[in-house]
C-alpha cells in the first residue's frame, strides 16, 4: 500500500486538462477498460476528451466504459439521468456506439447488479477509474455508512446529496430517494483510480478522505487502501491538507504533496 499522490493544481480547469491528459494516456494502452463518473467536477475534463476526438487526437473507439452510478425510479431518457449526462456530454458526441458502454441499471434488482459486475470482469476489470467526491465523503453513491466491501447494489440518498443534486433536476422535480452504485469494493478492484475534488466545498471531506482515519464514516477514505490512487485538485478543494510539498512545476503549478510528518 502506498499513499495517494496529491498533485495540486492552480484552478479547476487545469484540474480537468491533467485528468485528461491521464485519461488519454491510458486510452493509447491496449483494449482500456475506462470507468467514469458524471456530477460537475467532470463535465470539463467530457469537454477536453470530446475536443481532442473531435481533432483526431484522441480514439475511444477501443475502449469500454463503466458508470458508476445511475438513479432509481427515473423515466427512460430524464434530462437528470446520468445515462442522459454520459449522451450529452461524451458518448453522443463522439459517437461511441451503445455497446462499448454500460451504466448499472438504477431499476435493477440483485440479478441485473450483478451482471453489471460479470460485466466488468468479461472486459478485462476496470484499468483507470475516475472519481469525484460527494461533500460528504462519498464516492459514487456510496454514502457513509457503506461497507468497504460493497458491490454494485441499490442504495439510499441522503438527504444532503439529494439536495446537492437537486440543481441538476428541472425545477420543482423530486429527486429519487435511491440509486444503484458500484459498490466501494468493486471501486477498489480498478488497477488505478484518479480522484478529482476542487472548491472550497470539498476540502473538509477530501481532508477526511486522505488524512482521516480509514473509517465507513468516509467512504472515500477507502481510497487510503488502494495502491494506485492519485488526486488531482485545486488550491481551494487542498486547502485543510496537512501537506509538505514534495515538488513544484512552475510550468504548470502544479506542487506534488506529500503527507506532513507530526
Ligand atoms: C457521480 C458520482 C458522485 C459524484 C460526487 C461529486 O457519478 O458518483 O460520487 O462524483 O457526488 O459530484 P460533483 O462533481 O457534482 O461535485
Amino acid at each position: 500500500m502506498s499513499a495517494p499522490r496529491i498533485e495540486v493544481l492552480a484552478s479547476a480547469r487545469e484540474v480537468a486538462g491533467r485528468a485528461a491528459d491521464r485519461i488519454s494516456a491510458f486510452l493509447a494502452s491496449p483494449a482500456p477498460v475506462l470507468g467514469l463518473a458524471t456530477g460537475r467536477t467532470p463535465l470539463a475534463v467530457y469537454t477536453a476528451l470530446r475536443d481532442r476526438v473531435a481533432t483526431g487526437q484522441l480514439s475511444l473507439a477501443h475502449a469500454i466504459c463503466f458508470n458508476l452510478d445511475e438513479y432509481s425510479g427515473l423515466p427512460g431518457g430524464h434530462p437528470a439521468s446520468f445515462e442522459s449526462y454520459m449522451r450529452r456530454e461524451l458518448f453522443g458526441p463522439i459517437g461511441l456506439p451503445d455497446d462499448r458502454w454500460h451504466l448499472p441499471d438504477g431499476d435493477g434488482g440483485p440479478a441485473e447488479a450483478r451482471s453489471f459486475e460479470a460485466a466488468i470482469v468479461a472486459a478485462g476489470g476496470i484499468g483507470l477509474q475516475l472519481l469525484g467526491i460527494g461533500r460528504n465523503g462519498h464516492i459514487g453513491f456510496n454514502e457513509p455508512g457503506a461497507a468497504h466491501d460493497s458491490r454494485t447494489r441499490q442504495v439510499r440518498l441522503t438527504e444532503q446529496t439529494r439536495q446537492t443534486n437537486a440543481q441538476d433536476f428541472p425545477a420543482n422535480t423530486v429527486v429519487p430517494e435511491y440509486a444503484v452504485t458500484m459498490g466501494i469494493g468493486t471501486i477498489l478492484e480498478a488497477r488505478e483510480i484518479l480522484l478529482m475534488a476542487t472548491g472550497t466545498a470539498k476540502a473538509e471531506a477530501l481532508a477526511a478522505a486522505l488524512q482521516g482515519p480509514v473509517s465507513e464514516a468516509v467512504p472515500a477514505s477507502a481510497l487510503q487502501r488502494h495502491s494506485r490512487v492519485t488526486v488531482l485538485c485545486d488550491f481551494a478543494a487542498a486547502q485543510l491538507l496537512s501537506c509538505q510539498v514534495a515538488s513544484c512545476d512552475p510550468k504548470t503549478a502544479l506542487l506534488g504533496l506529500v503527507p506532513s510528518v507530526e
